[in-house]
Order: structure tokens, then C-alpha cells, then sequence
């Protein structure tokens, strides 16, 4: 393993990167073809612009329907790009992802199969239609730290544990963001023509809302922990945090309604107050703030009797759930 040399956000020019990346990509694809996923994160937004650059058409990106991802998600993005000039192929693969979670309660077994699912299974499908040899992605430093670290599994890291794509996957994957963190990352992304929308975007995880699924993950339960999500965006947007967002529990609880016993579900609000995801504290949220999202929350998502809100640090807390 050899070790990756980090550039500092402030010791990063990013027109000279965009262009020295850009060489790179079309030095090691040569005169193939080469597919990337496109999530509409920073990370993979600013991998997608760098590889327009360097392939135009001869780089291909998917923006991969897991069926976990936020209400709207994938048409939203796909349009962005289209205003940039970049055509995204939208790939329906929820069936996929939700046979691979079925039956499974174990977070690192839930990355492991959102892995394999996205990396065997889909893109290993593109690729041999492509007939491309290379998957262009957006991994960045602190993916790989907290992997090796082995605090959690990010689902993009491979050659660092050992795990030669080729072998495993039968393609190359590019990695051109890997020395750099977030902060980094925006000004790439900036820099490369993207909208603030993106640039300035806030994190969201590789695993999606299976990330803030406690128990197993199924349509049913992601399709509750979206519209709350949708309600808790709503909300803490104008604080300007860090991240923000919610968790369905796998406990239920008692609650009432309309006079009777409602045995329901629970969910939590996170908000973090961080700089680059490494430590964090929660938000030190108005309580009308925190009012107005339990109402909200119990009375539009149904079944949900209870609404909690985070008020551990990270560490020892993480700041998704699984
Ligand atoms: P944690 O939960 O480790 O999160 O404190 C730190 C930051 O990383 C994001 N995150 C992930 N991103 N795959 C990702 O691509 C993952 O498995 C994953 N887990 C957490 C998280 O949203 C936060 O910004």
C-alpha cells in the first residue's frame, strides 16, 4: 500500500489540478472508454466534470436508482448536468439493491452488500456493455483514512484493504480526488463550472438512506425515513449546519392517536456543527426549531409517535447511524 500524498486545501490550485487530473485520465484510458456514477455529491460531481474534460464522449455517466436515495434525487441531478452539457443515463437498479439488503441487520454487512451490489453486480454489467475497462470515481482522503482506520467501511475504498478491482470486479478503477479532503473537493468542483448547488451541497453517504435505516432496510422503511428527511431538509436548511438528518429506529414505541394506542415508530434528528466530518457537535438547535420538526414529523410520516433529537458529539458518536 503505498501511501497517498494529501493536498491541503490551501496548497491546492485547483485550475492547475482540473488540468494535471485531466491528463492523467485521458493518459490512462488512452483512446477506451471509461463509466462513472454519478450520485450528484461533490466528490462524484467534480470526478464527473474532470472526465467530460479529459473523455468528453467517451466517458459515460450513470447515475445509478438505487431506490435509496432522496425523494426526487435522480431526475434532479440528471438536469443539472444537462445544463452543463453532460448527459446522465438514469439506471434503475432498486430491485437489486433492495434483494441484497433483504434479511440483513448488520451495518458493515449492509455496506458489504450495497458494495457488491454497486461495484459486481451494476457496474460490472455497464462495463461489459461498454466495453470500457475503466470506472472513474470520486474517493477522496478521508474515505480511505476512516476505512484503513477501520472506524467504518466506506463503500468506495478497495486497493487500500488489499482488494485489487480488476481481480475482484474484472476493471481499473480511477481515483483522481484521492488527495483530497471536502474542502478540497469544492474548490475543484467550483472551479470546474459546477453550480453552488453542488459545490456547496452537503455530504450524504455512499449507502444512501440505508445508512440511516437501524435494523433491515426495506422499501417500506425507506420510503418513511425519505419523507422525514424531506421535513428535517425542510427545516435546518436556513441553519447553514454542517449536515443534517434522519434516522428511523428499529424500536418501536408506544404512542396514541385519536384516543387509542398506537405502537409506533421513532425517529432522530442529527444536526452537526463540524469542519470536515472528522469531529463533530451537535447543533445547539431553538427548541421551537425542534418543535415544529416533531409536529411536523408525526403528523406527515405515518406511524411515527416519537421524534428525538442527538445531543452526543462525535466522537464517540458518529454522525450517521450505521
Ligand atoms: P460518520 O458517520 O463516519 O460520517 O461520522 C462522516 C461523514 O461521512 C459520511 N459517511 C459516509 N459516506 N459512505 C460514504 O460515502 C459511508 O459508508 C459513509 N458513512 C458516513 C457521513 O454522511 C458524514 O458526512
Amino acid at each position: 500500500m503505498s501511501a497517498i500524498k494529501e493536498i491541503t486545501a490551501e496548497q491546492l490550485n485547483p485550475q492547475e489540478f482540473i488540468k494535471e487530473k485531466a491528463e492523467e485520465i485521458s493518459r490512462v484510458v488512452g483512446s477506451g472508454m471509461a463509466i462513472n456514477a454519478l450520485s450528484g455529491g461533490v466528490d462524484s460531481s467534480a470526478v464527473t466534470m474532470l472526465g467530460h474534460k479529459a473523455l468528453g464522449e467517451r466517458l459515460k455517466t450513470y447515475f445509478i436508482d438505487n431506490g435509496i436515495m432522496r425523494e426526487g434525487e435522480p431526475q434532479q441531478i440528471a438536469s443539472i448536468f444537462k445544463k452543463l452539457g453532460v448527459n446522465v443515463e438514469i439506471v434503475n437498479a432498486q430491485d437489486e439493491f433492495f434483494s441484497a439488503l433483504k434479511g440483513i441487520v448488520d451495518p458493515e454487512e449492509k455496506r458489504e452488500a450495497i458494495t457488491q451490489t454497486f461495484y459486481k453486480k451494476v457496474f460490472g454489467k455497464l462495463v461489459r456493455e461498454n466495453q470500457s475497462k475503466f470506472l472513474l470515481q470520486g474517493t477522496i482522503l478521508t474515505d480511505v483514512d476512516e476505512t484503513v482506520a477501520g472506524i467504518k467501511r466506506q463503500h468506495n475504498v478497495f486497493e487500500q484493504l488489499g482488494i485489487d478491482p480488476q481481480q475482484a470486479f474484472g476493471y481499473k478503477i480511477i481515483e483522481p480526488l484521492v488527495q483530497l479532503r471536502k474542502d478540497g473537493v469544492r474548490k475543484v468542483a467550483e472551479a470546474s463550472g459546477l453550480p453552488s448547488s453542488i459545490y456547496n451541497r452537503m455530504p450524504f453517504p455512499g449507502p444512501a438512506l440505508a445508512a440511516r435505516v437501524i435494523g433491515e432496510v426495506t422499501s417500506e422503511k425507506i420510503a418513511i425515513v425519505r419523507k422525514a428527511t424531506i421535513i428535517v431538509e425542510e427545516e435546518l436548511v436556513s441553519t447553514k449546519a454542517f449536515q443534517y438528518l434522519a434516522i428511523l429506529h428499529q424500536d418501536r414505541v408506544t404512542g396514541m392517536r385519536q384516543g387509542k394506542r398506537d405502537f409506533g415508530m421513532q425517529i432522530e434528528i442529527r444536526c452537526w456543527d463540524s469542519i470536515d466530518a472528522r469531529q463533530a457537535r451537535p447543533t445547539r438547535l431553538g427548541f421551537d426549531a425542534l418543535d415544529k420538526l416533531a409536529s411536523r414529523i408525526t403528523s406527515e410520516v405515518p406511524g411515527v409517535v416519537s421524534v428525538t433529537y442527538n445531543i452526543s458529539t462525535k466522537p464517540p458518536s458518529t454522525m450517521e447511524a450505521i
